[in-house]
């Protein structure tokens, strides 16, 4: 049966993620900076795999109360099956059980198709950082949602290691 799975990046996928950069981003990373954040503590990186294969991940580095979402990409062709939404949900579980209370991102306001997915999942605007994109150049929107924890009502599902239709 064919299933998308979460798991936290290892040395393996540092390949197939340096090419998944590639593919989705004008300055992508590159494969030695993904590595640096295996052996950081405030880093939590998610891979969705489909039948063994990387096809998306997404990267958050929580630090207290707060968290960033630094990436997130799915390959084009995996597009619109629900894994970005699925690596956000695992992103927020992260945040939440590092004890963040909120998480938020930048995007170029030109990513329609992006920004319509964060606000699918709760995510609303919050400011602006100017010119904060290069290449092209391009201000980035930041995006911000609040996290409920499990003892104010919210289940505190364990997204990682479970698998997804
Ligand atoms: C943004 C990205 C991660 C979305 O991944 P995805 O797996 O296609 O997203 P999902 O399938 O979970 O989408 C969930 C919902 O978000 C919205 N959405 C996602 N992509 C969309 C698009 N291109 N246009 C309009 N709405 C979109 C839709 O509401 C979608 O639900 P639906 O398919 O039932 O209509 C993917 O397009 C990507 O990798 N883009 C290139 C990298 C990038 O721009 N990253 C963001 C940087 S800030």
């Amino acid at each position: 049966m064919n299933k998308y799975t979460l798991v936290p990046m290892n040395e393996n996928h540092i390949p197939e993620l340096a090419n998944l950069e590639k593919i989705c981003f004008s300055q992508p990373w590159s494969e030695k900076s993904l590595r640096e954040e295996l052996d950081n503590r405030t880093a939590h990186f998610i891979v969705a795999e489909f039948n063994g294969v990387v096809v998306g991940y997404i990267g958050v580095f929580v630090v207290y109360e707060s968290c960033d979402i630094s990436n997130i990409a799915v390959l084009p062709e995996y597009r619109r099956r629900g894994i970005g939404r699925l690596l956000l949900e695992g992103a927020c579980d992260a945040a939440r059980n590092g004890g963040a209370e909120s998480i938020s991102l930048e995007v170029r306001p030109s990513n329609r198709g992006a920004i319509a997915l964060y606000r699918s999942v709760g995510f609303e605007e919050v400011g602006l950082r100017k010119n904060f994109y290069r290449n092209p150049t391009e201000d980035g929107l930041i995006l911000s949602k609040k996290l409920i924890s499990k003892e104010n009502g919210e289940e505190n599902e364990d997204f990682i290691n479970r698998k997804f239709m």
